[in-house]
């Protein structure tokens, strides 16, 4: 079982964030896929925490955390929480482990686009685009240039640290994010300033 601190230290604010934006629509069952689940800590402290019918899909690149993610989901007994499953967000939404067009209410992404390559950010858009519901949700959680501009400096030393790891990773440009959104269908709702200078980034389908 892999333990990220960072996880750790967000986990709750992030979910405060996603039982505020689902408030609305609890009424019914919701299915909501988490691209870059990592640990799977995340998934399954919110399937734990948030009162409402929510069906968890966690998914991720990498075979080590799925057998994380599996640790968590048998740890906590989380019975919300569907198996991992291979996704690669950079491939085209028919790929994306079958999922159906239409079929999603919201996905989350959480500390991915600063840790992956342009392609990965242009994947989780166009597949958003085709697999959310109409009126879905994109919710994005990280730290990001807006504008070219990044502030303050431990956010710029974060950019530098990532491009030294791999030269195609750093944060993401929210201006960029929006016009990727726009060309998918999809509008950016709201920024929400989160702590440690990261934000979350609500898109809607429409
Ligand atoms: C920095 S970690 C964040 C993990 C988790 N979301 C968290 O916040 O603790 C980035 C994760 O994204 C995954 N990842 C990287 N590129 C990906 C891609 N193209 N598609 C899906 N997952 C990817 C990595 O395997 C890793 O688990």
């Amino acid at each position: 079982m892999l333990l990220s601190p960072l996880a750790e230290r967000n986990w709750e604010d992030v979910c405060s964030v996603l039982e505020e934006v689902l408030e609305n629509q609890s009424h019914r069952e919701l299915f909501a896929l988490e691209l870059g689940s990592g640990t799977g800590q995340h998934v399954t402290r919110f399937a734990q925490k948030i009162p409402f019918d929510v069906k968890w899909q966690p998914s991720d690149i990498k075979d080590e955390c799925h057998e994380s993610i599996k640790a968590y989901i048998a740890a906590t007994k989380a019975k919300t929480v569907m198996q991992p499953v291979h996704l690669d967000a950079s491939e085209s939404w028919e790929k994306w482990a079958g999922i159906a067009r239409n079929s999603c209410d919201i996905i989350i992404a959480i500390n991915l686009l600063q840790y992956s390559s342009f392609k990965t950010a242009e994947g989780v858009f166009s597949g958003a685009g085709q697999i959310l519901r109409q009126n879905g949700l994109l919710m994005l959680y990280g730290a990001y240039a807006i504008n070219g501009i990044i502030t303050p400096s431990s956010n710029e030393d974060l950019d530098a640290e990532l491009q030294n790891m791999n030269a195609e990773w750093g944060l993401p440009d929210i201006d960029v994010l929006r016009q990727l959104a726009y060309g998918n269908g999809m509008r950016m709702e709201r920024m929400i300033e989160m702590e440690e200078y990261n934000k979350c980034l609500i898109f809607r389908k429409f």
